[in-house]
């Protein structure tokens, strides 16, 4: 049995290995050697999402990035939220409960607390809460809400601590409704990043959106990589909403489309039944090619989001999730987002086992 140092070590080499591989042929261009494990808000199957503690476990797990979305408080900080609504991650109801407002957000609307209706020190007082009823609930009340750059002073204590290369993966949230409220996410974004010596095409960030104007907008601004994200098939990027274009995501997964994206991006990151759809009784169909086809147009791919439990796995996999992690490795993704880094990481040792 390898004791829990001797798995770490063998953790920190293979992501050094990923990252290392993925910084000689300039990550624009590249895929990795081994699928990333890219934490998932964290690792939010242990812990509250989007907290120093969720971001530190899952880089204990052994994952090479982490991921925190991001929005914009009222006096412009960026912190990492999944939403600017936050009613139902922190404790912000039972604290400021005359802040309770309606609006509309990507054409949706929500009624709740958000997060332009707060400075930074009004954030800095509430707690974090487990997101899920069926999660451990455990640790709720004992974090508070990071700042982006609290965020990459962690990775920056982690790194020095491990020796190994922690990754950072920001998804901008929602960019289209920030922008309209005089809070734009890009330049703040990459500002910090900058400031923090991520800036360059092999720098170990990836910049995600689920919308495209602003993908390209930030292609001027940095040479960081980019990540293009795609939603349900059905539904259109918000800013697509907004400009009157009608193709939705899955009119973007064509061949003659994600060249296109390649242009500008580095990678896309679907949901993941957009590579692996689901039959009417819920099994899977046989793997599609939008893998390849990204492939071919130059783009990694990352998709998203794996989980451990049960309501969440295809019958398929028989309740085991590494059998998940299998099926999309052998498929060829360049990574996983997910909410349980330390099982995709343990698939990712099965896999490679298999492979050499
Ligand atoms: O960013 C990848 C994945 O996180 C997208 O989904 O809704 O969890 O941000 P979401
Ligand atoms: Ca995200």
């Amino acid at each position: 049995m390898p004791t829990a140092f001797s798995r770490c070590l063998a953790a920190a080499a293979l992501a050094l290995t990923v990252l290392g591989g993925l910084a000689a042929d300039a990550l624009a261009q590249t895929r990795p050697t081994a699928p990333l494990v890219i934490g998932h808000r964290g690792a939010c199957g242990h812990r509250p999402e989007h907290t120093l503690a969720s971001y530190e476990l899952a880089i204990d797990m052994g994952a090479d990035f982490i991921e925190p979305d991001l929005v914009a408080t009222k006096d412009g900080v960026l912190i990492a939220r999944h939403e600017n609504d936050i009613s139902g991650t922190t404790d912000v109801a039972a604290k400021f409960p005359e802040r309770k407002a309606k609006k509309t957000i990507d054409g949706a609307a929500i009624e709740g607390f958000f997060t332009e209706d707060f400075t930074l020190a009004e954030i800095k007082t509430l707690l974090a809460r487990e997101r899920l009823d069926f999660r451990d609930h455990s640790r709720d009340g004992q974090f508070t809400v990071p700042t982006l750059e609290e965020v990459i002073a962690l990775v920056k204590r982690k790194e020095a601590e491990t020796g190994r290369i922690i990754g950072i993966y920001p998804e901008t949230k929602h960019p289209t409704y920030f922008r309209s409220l005089n809070l734009p996410l890009e330049g703040r974004l990459v500002e910090i990043l900058h400031k923090n010596g991520y800036d360059k095409a092999d720098s170990p960030v990836f910049i995600q959106s689920f919308e495209i104007q602003n993908l390209k907008d930030l292609r001027q601004m940095t040479k960081v990589p980019l990540v293009f994200l795609y939603d349900e098939p059905d539904l259109r990027p918000y800013d697509f909403v907004a400009a009157g274009d009608a193709r939705t995501y899955a009119d973007l997964l064509a061949p003659g489309e994600l060249a296109e994206i390649a242009r500008f991006a580095q990678g896309i990151g679907p949901w993941k039944r957009l590579l692996i759809t689901e039959n009417p009784d819920k099994t899977l169909a046989a793997p599609n090619t939008v893998v390849a086809d990204a492939h071919a147009a130059g783009l990694t791919v990352h998709p998203y989001t794996f989980r451990n439990e049960a309501r969440y796995l295809a019958p398929d996999y028989a309740g085991d999730p590494i059998k998940e992690y299998l099926q999309f490795y052998e498929l060829g993704v360049d990574g996983v987002f997910s909410d349980f880094p330390d099982a995709a990481v343990a698939a990712r040792e099965v896999f490679l086992k298999a492979r050499n």
